[in-house]
């Protein structure tokens, strides 16, 4: 077990999340694209990859294709300083998240919102993306299942919105490439001096601006109600990720969620794109089959392909505060978070 920032990942496992082939490996060292560091695993001395090494595979890929150079080819390869051209790179992996302001939604509780935020960040994270975590949940369980457990003593969103700190200095480090802006307990009186603040749904998008160029990728996970803050980050983000259980009464309050982001589009003159992720599916129930089914026929278009299987490795991750791919790399629920985060940054 480690924490996300301490993860060290396989051959295999760094092969499954670059979508290369695990043969390529070596010509990916040679070629300078990729470091790998040597760890002992129980008696034996085995060839692993960093979380740091990973990143900086994903931001140089990344480079290469920012200058439109082709790796896959000589003249690329030697454009790019490389000994050999790589076949192999999925360049599909390293595109630029198409929006860089996120949020994970619903008004209804438990459907998963904290989970999902808190495994896409660290995944997107893994691609080697600058990422900026915001809890906008005074039950803070975005910022536990980061495992920052000493979040009573730090500056929260509540500080920045009310008491005008600047929002450099309520964010911090979690891992590399992973900043968070944690939530406390206090962020649950928000909603009254938030209210009596002028412009209070711009307050929190104006703070955003300040920062946003520093990062590739803002996510938020929101608290469950139609409050002040939630619809701040509406007005904030460009894409809204609507977390629904696929079961009766999640579908059922699809409606109001939709219906809410409709007025505030209408409210603020915003267009939000907008997706909604089915959650905790269970394909031996016959009603999360028939959930599905109704989410997928009334908004077809809002429906991500990927939907996220109920799994036990799930509330493990959450337990250990880790990613799941710590609890099981080969699992259902760490295919599904994968398949999630690259849906949600590349919208394909
Ligand atoms: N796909 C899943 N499979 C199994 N358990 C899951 C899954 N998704 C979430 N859970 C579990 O469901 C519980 C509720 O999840 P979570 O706290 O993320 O919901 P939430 O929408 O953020 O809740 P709230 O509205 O209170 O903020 C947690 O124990 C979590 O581990
Ligand atoms: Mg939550």
């Amino acid at each position: 077990m480690a924490s996300f920032r301490e993860m060290f990942f396989t051959p295999a496992e760094f092969a499954a999340i670059a979508k290369v082939d695990r043969g390529a490996i070596s010509s990916l060292e040679t070629a300078g694209l990729l470091q790998t560091v040597k760890r002992k695993v129980g008696n034996v001395e085995r060839k692993m990859v960093s979380l740091e090494n990973m990143q900086n595979y994903f931001r140089k890929l990344r480079e290469t294709q920012g200058a439109g150079i082709d790796l896959s080819n000589g003249d690329g390869a030697v454009a790019a300083g490389l000994p050999i051209p790589i076949e192999s790179v999925a360049m599909a992996t390293v595109a630029n998240p198409k929006h860089r302001v996120q949020m994970f939604y619903n008004v209804k509780g438990g459907t998963g919102k904290s989970t999902l935020t808190a495994q896409f960040v660290m995944r997107a994270t893994m691609m080697g993306l600058n990422v900026l975590a915001i809890d906008l949940d005074g039950q803070g369980h975005l910022t536990v299942n980061l495992d920052v457990l000493d979040a009573h003593e730090r500056p929260t969103i509540y500080d920045v919105l009310i008491n005008d700190l600047p929002i450099e200095e309520a964010i911090m480090p979690v891992a590399p490439g992973l900043d968070l802006i944690p939530a406390n307990l206090g962020l649950c009186n928000i909603e009254i001096p938030l209210n009596n603040k002028s412009r209070r749904e711009y307050r929190l998008s104006e703070a955003l601006s300040k920062i946003s160029d520093r990062y590739d990728l803002i996510v938020a996970d929101t608290n469950p109600a139609a409050s002040i803050l939630n619809g701040s980050m509406l007005v904030a983000s460009e894409l809204v990720n609507v977390v629904c259980a696929t079961n009766p009464l999640s579908f059922h309050g699809m409606s109001l969620v939709m219906a809410t982001i409709e007025q505030m589009e209408q409210e603020f003159r915003r267009q939000l794109e907008v997706r909604i992720v089915p959650n905790m599916y269970d394909n031996r129930e016959v009603i999360s089959q028939e959930v599905l089914g109704e989410l997928r026929a009334q908004f077809p278009e809002c429906c991500t392909k990927t939907v996220v299987n109920r799994s036990a490795d799930l509330n493990e991750a959450t337990k250990r505060r880790t990613t799941v791919w710590d609890v099981s790399s080969k699992g259902m629920a760490a295919q599904d978070i994968n398949s999630l985060t690259e849906e949600l940054l590349f919208l394909r």
